[in-house]
């Protein structure tokens, strides 16, 4: 049976996404796409060919031929009947609109859903789960934490088991800005920097201001059984961190870095700027890395592997959309 996808959100993700399923020759049919301000209905091979041309030149979906403004993701259900829906829509962690009010149509129409957008899952992880698992949804998330390496599959793998604790890095953007702030530059000059190379949007604040971190600390400590949502975790902003804060650490032996933590036992979570020591294994990392710390029964489990960049976010969809085939299968 043939399964027909639609995209939710044709920005960086979606697009990129678009170009590695046809390089995959996943054997997927896309038959649609929605955007902020309309979408399209893939009808004919020309209309596809006019999508994957606007991924491959990396243009937005309203410069597609066939783009119908006000088309939104209801009309794109009921004229398509999807089996799958990739979701790459911009993060609200304030309302959760209008991705909670998007996901549930989806998962109340049965479309399965593979995301990248954290905002859901961040905000209320077990309410959503089990609300798609009633409808006998999939839900494919590999790419909502730290894509380029299989967090939450580490995370599934250890449930049931006595964890104390976790440290998470997994902002870039963050320590690398504190790398720059090492190498001399005021926080400002530093920000500006990483603005200018594209690592941290214009307003990089759900960067510096912990929302991002935040979001995927709430997810993996959620996966592992806790009831966690994003505003349950306390944040500090990096720029209460100055030049010297940075190279006064530095002397004690110590880096400063943006770490999210959850105390398990005493139900304490914070992202922020915390010390470590140099010997710590984050604190040789520089670049686009992640990495996860976990006390399991007692005992000490770290790992760290590639961040990004976006192809990376696409890939991973990819691999969910490859479990999703093998779980479709079984159930046909
Ligand atoms: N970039 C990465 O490497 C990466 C990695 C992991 C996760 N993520 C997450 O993936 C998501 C997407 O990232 P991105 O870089 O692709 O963002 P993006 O380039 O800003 O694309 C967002 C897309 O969503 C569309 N959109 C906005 N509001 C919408 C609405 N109400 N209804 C339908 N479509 C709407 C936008 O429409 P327009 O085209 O009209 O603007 C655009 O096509 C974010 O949540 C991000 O945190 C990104």
């Amino acid at each position: 049976m043939t399964i027909k996808a639609i995209f939710v959100g044709f920005g960086n993700v979606g697009r990129t996404l678009c170009k590695e399923i046809f390089r995959c020759g996943i054997d997927i049919e896309i038959r649609g796409a929605i955007s902020s301000k309309g979408g399209v209905l893939i009808e004919e091979k020309d209309d596809l060919k006019a999508l994957c041309e606007l991924a491959d030149r990396d243009l937005k979906l309203d410069r597609h031929p066939k783009f119908k403004e006000g088309f939104e993701v209801e009309g794109l259900v009921e004229n398509v009947k999807p089996d799958l829906a990739y979701i790459s829509l911009p993060p609200n962690y304030i309302t959760g609109e209008p991705n909670k009010t998007i996901y549930r149509k989806l998962v109340d129409a049965g479309v399965n859903i593979i995301i990248a957008d954290k905002t859901v899952l961040a905000l209320e992880y077990r309410d959503f789960m089990d609300y798609a698992s009633r409808r006998k949804v999939f839900v494919g998330y590999r790419a909502t934490v730290a894509a380029g390496t299989p967090f939450t599959d580490v995370a599934r793998g250890l449930r049931g088991r006595e964890i104390t604790r976790i440290k998470a890095m997994f902002n870039v953007t963050s320590n690398y800005i504190l790398s720059l702030m090492e190498e001399g530059l005021s926080y400002e000059e530093a920000v500006k920097k990483t603005v200018e190379i594209k690592l941290a949007e214009p307003d990089p604040r759900m960067d510096t201001h912990g929302w991002d971190l935040a979001a995927k600390l709430a997810i993996i400590t959620s996966i592992l059984g806790e009831n966690l949502g994003i505003h349950e975790i306390v944040r500090e902003p990096l720029e209460k961190v100055s030049q010297s804060d940075v190279a006064r650490a530095r002397e004690r032996g110590q880096r400063i870095m943006y770490l999210g933590e959850a105390d398990l036992e005493k139900r304490r979570y914070y992202v922020g700027p915390r010390e470590i020591p140099l010997s710590h294994p984050f604190a040789s990392i520089r670049g686009m890395y992640s990495g996860l710390e976990a006390i399991i029964e007692g005992d000490r489990m770290t790992i760290i592997g590639p961040a990004g960049p976006i192809r990376r976010t696409a890939l991973v969809m990819i691999t969910d959309t490859l479990e999703f085939l093998e779980w479709h299968a079984m159930r046909s």
